[in-house]
């Protein structure tokens, strides 16, 4: 069987001369840092990092970017020590039950991407529900990475090309970067455009490396609990400063 190909990327839309990315991730760092910075304990930077995921997502809607994808957990946070992997699960719990009301309101539609099943039952019901009653939303998409780790992903959907190829229904010589990709949790969605980190940390820390592949970098000196409306402005002011080539000739 043909392996379906990614439905194509919207034109980006055009406000004035500036150009809005359609597609933007981000590495939400620094929540530790910052409670530290306050002699708090980790998780009140953790609970402070939830305000300015929403914040976010309300900037996302006012600029007209048409897709969001937040590392909330990456597949190595786990190896945390258990009482702040228990503080993040908790927090994890509370939200999905408090935002959902406001992702509907809101005309976003909210998808999970990484290895749900590492999470209890309860907020793996949770998960589903919330992507189940904001499906028919379209104004933002919001994909949220949790237990996401991209190097297991790609492994993934090489295992999937294999059982397919195994199986008789997939030519390997047919195999090519459209296959891959639509083996991918982000089956279907278009690249980001621009890929922002803050609190300094200049690594992808296993985040979207194959989607990634021609993404802007913007690196934020902000700690995630202190991100608002302002940085993200700011990033996609410096995305449209950028001169993208994918590889041709300049000019
Ligand atoms: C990001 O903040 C949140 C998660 C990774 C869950 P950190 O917890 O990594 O904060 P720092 O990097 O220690 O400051
Ligand atoms: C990446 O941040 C994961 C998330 C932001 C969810 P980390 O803080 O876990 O990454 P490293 O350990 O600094 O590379
Ligand atoms: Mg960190």
């Amino acid at each position: 069987m043909a392996a379906q190909q990614p439905t194509a990327a919207p034109r980006p839309p055009v406000h004035g001369p500036v150009h809005v990315p359609v597609h933007v991730a981000v590495i939400m760092d620094g929540n530790g840092r910052w409670a530290a910075a306050r002699h708090l304990p980790r998780v009140a930077g953790h609970r402070e990092g939830a305000r300015a995921v929403r914040r976010t997502i309300e900037a996302a809607i006012d600029q007209g970017v048409a897709w969001l994808t937040l590392y909330a957990f990456s597949s190595e946070n786990w190896r945390r020590p258990a009482g702040e992997v228990l503080d993040l699960t908790g927090l994890l719990r509370h939200y999905l039950k408090s935002e959902i009301a406001e992702l509907r309101a809101n005309g976003v539609r909210l998808r999970i991407i990484g290895d749900r099943a590492r999470f209890p039952a309860d907020i793996q019901a949770e998960l589903a529900t919330a992507e189940s009653s904001t499906a028919a939303n379209t104004r933002l998409n919001l994909n949220v990475a949790l237990s996401y780790g991209a190097r297991d992903e790609i492994a993934q959907a090489a295992r999937a090309l294999a059982i397919e190829a195994r199986a008789g229904r997939l030519d390997p010589e047919a195999i090519d970067a459209a296959a891959v990709a639509a083996r991918l949790s982000t089956a279907g969605m278009p690249d980001p455009d621009l890929l922002i980190r803050t609190s300094g940390e200049q690594r992808l820390s296993n985040f979207l490396l194959w989607q990634a592949a021609y993404a802007e970098l913007v690196f934020q000196d902000v700690l995630w609990p202190d991100y608002g409306a302002t940085h993200f402005a700011a990033a996609l002011a410096e995305f449209a400063r950028r001169e993208r080539r994918f590889g041709a000739r300049p000019g």
